[in-house]
């Protein structure tokens, strides 16, 4: 089923890639590609640690007596051949070893190959975590030329058009947000008020302008591919509502952590949550492509 706008903008935890997400005004259409991001659970341990403060601490610092390399440089390490080289802020860092152990994935890590990952690291902020800056630094080779940085003025921030959120949910990360609902109030209805439904976000909220708003159908086995506006999913199609409770994979992960250690966001019981789910069915748009089962099977 197709869930209703509102709904589906205020909860979607859809990743796009880091340049695929939308920018307001532009009037292209949006490819709404959905990237399932799985992070492969391989336990790495750092070498080492660093202070506190993630903003205030020492990875990426100059560090005297390394030596220096410039942007050039670095970029003739794009690929397993020549080694890989990446820089953030200061330090150069050799992660050839590293990729094919990275959580995120070989593909995605390999993006900034020959680069800076700051860009990447403000729209993925799963990586502010201390463990993984020092683990970063483990790789640490060089410094950056002073003149080559990227300045803090220049890395624009991904998630300066998040949308506000009621301070009921009880939040694990805000960028990228993910909040739960509190048990009590969660016990109080049937049906979970919208503002305190839990969020499980990965990246940030996709800045989608309605009205430029486009679903592309096309692809295997469909006949007659679609592009479909907002108004056309919603004038064309009948309208159907059902009532659903939708629970996250890792609702009550904190609980299992008392039997044994498991990766990810520690949920407590609160990401579930039950609403009224309306939209256009998922068939009849299919449908209205001329979409044929039995081209489309693999
Ligand atoms: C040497 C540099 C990097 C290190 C040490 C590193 C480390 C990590 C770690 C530890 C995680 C797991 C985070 C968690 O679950 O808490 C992770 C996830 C991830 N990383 Fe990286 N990473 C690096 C570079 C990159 C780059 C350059 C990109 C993107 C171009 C990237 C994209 C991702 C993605 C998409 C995930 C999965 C996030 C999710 O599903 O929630 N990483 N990385």
């Amino acid at each position: 089923m197709v869930l209703s706008a509102a709904r589906q903008l205020s909860k979607q935890a859809v990743a796009f890639g880091p340049f695929q997400h939308a920018t307001r005004g532009r009037g292209t259409a949006i490819r709404a590609a959905l990237v399932l991001s799985i992070a492969a659970a391989a336990y790495y341990r750092p070498h080492f640690l660093f202070g506190k403060d993630e903003e205030g601490d020492a990875v990426g610092a100059f560090i005297a007596g390394l030596p220096e390399y410039s942007a050039t440089e670095v970029g003739a390490h794009d690929s397993p051949e020549q080694r890989v080289w990446v820089t953030y802020r200061r330090g150069v860092y050799d992660i050839t070893d590293f990729i094919a152990k990275h959580p995120g994935g070989g593909e995605k890590i390999s993006l900034a190959a020959g680069g800076s990952i700051e860009p990447f690291w403000k729209f993925y902020q799963q990586h502010g975590k201390h463990s993984t800056r020092a683990m970063l630094e483990s790789m640490r080779i060089g410094n950056l030329k002073q003149s080559d940085t990227i300045a803090e003025e220049h890395l624009h921030d991904p998630y300066r058009r998040e949308p506000e959120r009621s301070t009921v949910l009880k939040v694990h990360t805000q960028k990228p947000f993910n909040g739960e609902t509190p048990v009590t109030v969660l016990g109080e209805r049937y049906i979970t008020p919208n503002e305190v439904f839990y969020i499980r976000n990965h990246l940030p909220v996709p800045d989608i302008e309605i009205n430029d708003y486009e679903l592309e159908v096309s692809g295997l086995g469909v006949e007659k591919p679609l592009t479909l506006s907002l108004q056309q999913l919603q004038d064309q199609f009948p309208k159907h509502c059902i009532v659903n409770t939708f629970s996250c994979a890792g609702n009550r992960r904190m609980d299992m952590e008392a039997y044994k250690h498991v990766k990810g966001l520690e949920w407590g019981a609160g990401a579930i949550g039950t609403a009224t789910w309306c939209g256009a069915k998922l068939v009849d748009v299919l449908q209205a492509a001329a979409f044929d089962l039995n081209k489309g099977a693999r």
